[in-house]
């Protein structure tokens, strides 16, 4: 019945055990504020009492989970959940193939990856079904594996002069790619199979400091070297040019004089964690 929950709502262990936690805590604070708010009413018969009871229950029902699920974590897949029950109680049809797939593109720790991941655990309609990869031992790798995400190692020659992996994409109903720390230009052909559904992350402000070679480390330190006063995340779909598409979101952070490429790389990673996954989920949901 657990693995039945998990694969519906599209959700991990842990997160299963938040959901029912919630419908639990939310379900039984209900209950008791209903009870409450009738022991103030001047009702003296029984079944208009449990009439009232019921009625109340509805109404606060999706409120307590709502308010509890914030502190358990679990606020967007309660969000969608009581959406799609109004939706049903308001006869809208539901549409079961709506899950939105999601290969995410990355070659190496996996920070990104990681949050992203996270972040969609809980969602009903869209799922991280893929993570591609062209380094055999990165980070990102082990990340999938402990998530259950299916993975696929790509090599150059397939990738760029190949069917560019097509098949495999196909195979796995994606929908958008998502390049976190992928270093490999993508392919026109790939760019015209997903039109403005190829997103990126860039560590710094563009236009300046992209392009060929300004990746990682060469990124900030050219930053510092160059004594810039601030830095900070573009998100970006992608073109046929390295860092080039169109800017979807920026955000910046302050540089200080102590400031190194490595102290810089940790603020740029708490602004790529911060916003990537919720500037994914904004597009889709457009
Ligand atoms: C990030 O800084 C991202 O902006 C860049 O590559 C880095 C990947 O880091 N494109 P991680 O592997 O997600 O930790």
């Amino acid at each position: 019945m657990f693995q039945k929950l998990k694969q519906r709502w599209k959700v991990n262990g842990i997160n299963l055990v938040l959901i029912i936690a919630t419908f639990a805590i939310g379900g039984s604070l209900c209950g008791r504020v209903s009870s409450w708010i009738i022991t103030y009413l001047p009702v003296e018969t029984k079944w208009i009492e449990i009439l009232l009871f019921i009625i109340f229950c509805t109404i606060l029902w999706p409120l307590s989970v709502l308010l509890v699920s914030f502190p358990l974590g679990q606020f967007a897949f309660f969000k969608k959940y009581i959406g799609k029950v109004f939706k049903r109680f308001g006869g809208k049809q539901q549409n079961t193939n709506a899950t939105i797939n999601i290969a995410i593109f990355a070659s190496g720790a996996g920070s990104n990856a990681q949050q992203i991941i996270n972040y969609f655990a809980s969602s009903s309609n869209i799922k991280i079904s893929l993570i591609v990869c062209n380094k055999p031992g990165a980070g990102v790798l082990s990340i999938a594996d402990k998530a259950g995400i299916p993975t696929l190692l790509i090599e150059k020659e397939r990738f760029f002069k190949g069917d560019n992996y097509l098949p495999e994409l196909q195979n796995f109903h994606i929908d958008y790619v998502v390049l976190a720390g992928f270093l490999w230009k993508i392919p026109p052909a790939l760019i015209n199979v997903f039109p403005k559904r190829i997103i990126n992350i860039h560590p710094a402000l563009l236009p300046n400091y992209g392009g060929k070679g300004m990746f990682g480390h060469h990124v900030h330190e050219a930053v510092i070297n160059n004594q810039e006063k601030e830095s900070g995340i573009t998100i970006h779909y992608v073109d046929e040019l390295y860092d080039h598409g169109a800017i979807i979101f920026q955000a910046k952070c302050s540089i200080s004089q102590n400031d190194t490429a490595d102290t810089l790389t940790q603020k740029i990673h708490v602004l790529e964690h911060q916003h990537y996954p919720k500037v994914i989920a904004g597009i889709i949901e457009k």
